[in-house]
């Protein structure tokens, strides 16, 4: 039997649950990293090297921690990021994420390889406010990827995020070890090519990304949406300084969870020189171009040294994953609540009241690259 949900006390929790409740090959899947799994753990163990400077005797009887990104608001500085196959953990899918973000109040980004039918996911928003964002892997077939696009945009979601750091899928050997039998997604051709199930999920569903995609595409793909593009799985300062300069609405510094280059480095690493070599060049601040990571993050102490080192947002993805697949959409509600809870702790003994005063003179990041 699962342990009533008021006894999981923080996102680690969930994880505990899922791995007794998941099928192997679900599990395997979701919590796979690549090759040795080293940047997978360093995601986690990267914020451990980044300590608070709190200060004191400020008026925090008030906390407010709403932010906006993309000029859409969120009462969190978090989003629930993209993460295919929603339905080897629970048969409602990503709908549990669209319920749960809706009612916390959070965005929720729609992964181009859900489960549930695009339609489904935006049909489940439970306010007619509610923003979505889009993740898109670009279709060596472009006018499937245009359709895909412009149905987003039609749907109301109010970002596109391209995912560029996949042109291959990485080797997850956990998940390559399973056959893959459940038919967990309806991949973007509907069926109509079989897919190979013999190596693991990620790549029976991933074999039509293309791996040509430059920046030229995205000149391109600027003509084909108004929805501000960002890209997911910048990890050098190179990239995020094109991206701002190209006039692109942001980056997110990620490794898509340890899953593709092993060895990459943590987010919260790249940001430091991310916003080093943007301030150097004029362009940080600057609120057309927002950085987001994600990888790792658990707590809101690792939100607030994002923060704090300039990250507009972080995108949460496994554990909200382990809370549905143990318990649907209330498991992801209460994972938002506990984020909340620590946001409000956390706010209040580093002496910050509002987000504006999560300064960088709040965290120590000394030992951060030196490791
Ligand atoms: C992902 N991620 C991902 N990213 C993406 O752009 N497209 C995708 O289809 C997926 N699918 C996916 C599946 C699963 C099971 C996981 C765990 C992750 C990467 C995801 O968006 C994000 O970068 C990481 O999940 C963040 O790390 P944490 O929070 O899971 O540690």
């Amino acid at each position: 039997a699962l342990p009533p949900l008021d006894q999981c006390l923080n996102l680690y929790d969930f994880e505990v649950v899922a791995k007794k409740v998941l099928k192997p090959t679900a599990w395997a899947y979701y919590s796979s990293g690549a090759d040795d799994e080293v940047t997978m753990r360093e995601n986690s163990s990267a914020y451990g090297r980044i300590w608070f400077r709190p200060r004191i005797l400020r008026d925090v009887s008030k906390v407010d921690f709403s932010t906006t990104l993309l000029g859409q608001k969120s009462s969190l500085p978090i989003y629930i990021t993209a993460t295919a196959l929603g339905r080897l953990g629970h048969p409602d899918g990503e709908k549990n994420l669209t319920i749960a973000a809706g009612k916390e109040g959070v965005i929720q980004m729609i992964p181009t390889l859900a489960s549930c039918s695009f339609e489904e996911i935006v049909g489940a928003r439970v306010r007619e406010d509610q923003v979505q964002f889009f993740q898109l892997y670009v279709n060596a077939n472009r006018s499937i990827t245009e359709k895909l696009v412009k149905k987003a945009e039609a749907a109301g979601v109010k970002g596109l995020f391209v995912t560029v750091d996949a042109p291959q899928l990485g080797r997850r050997e956990k998940d390559m070890r399973m056959k893959f039998d459940d038919v967990g997604s309806r991949v973007q051709n509907d069926g109509k090519e079989s897919v190979d199930r013999s190596q693991g999920a990620a790549r029976a569903i991933s074999s039509f990304i293309d791996p040509s995609l430059n920046w030229k595409d995205l000149e391109w793909l600027r003509k084909v949406t108004k929805m501000p593009i960002v890209l997911k799985g910048v990890q050098a300062w190179e990239d995020a300084v094109k991206a701002a300069e190209l006039g692109l609405a942001g980056v997110v510094l990620s490794n898509h969870g340890g899953r593709q280059l092993d060895y990459a480095r943590s987010g919260i690493e790249v940001l430091e020189e991310v916003v080093s070599a943007l301030k150097q060049r004029g362009l940080f601040p600057n609120p057309k171009f927002e950085i987001f990571i994600d990888g790792g993050v658990r707590r809101a102490s690792d939100v607030l040294k994002a923060v704090a080192m300039g990250a507009t947002a972080v995108g949460i993805g496994r554990p909200f994953l382990y809370a549905y697949s143990a318990y649907g959409h209330a498991g992801v509600e209460h994972a938002l609540q506990l984020l909340k809870a620590e946001m409000e702790m956390n706010m209040r003994l580093i002496g910050a009241p509002t987000l504006k005063d999560v300064v960088p003179e709040m965290v120590d990041t000394r030992a951060l690259s030196a490791h």
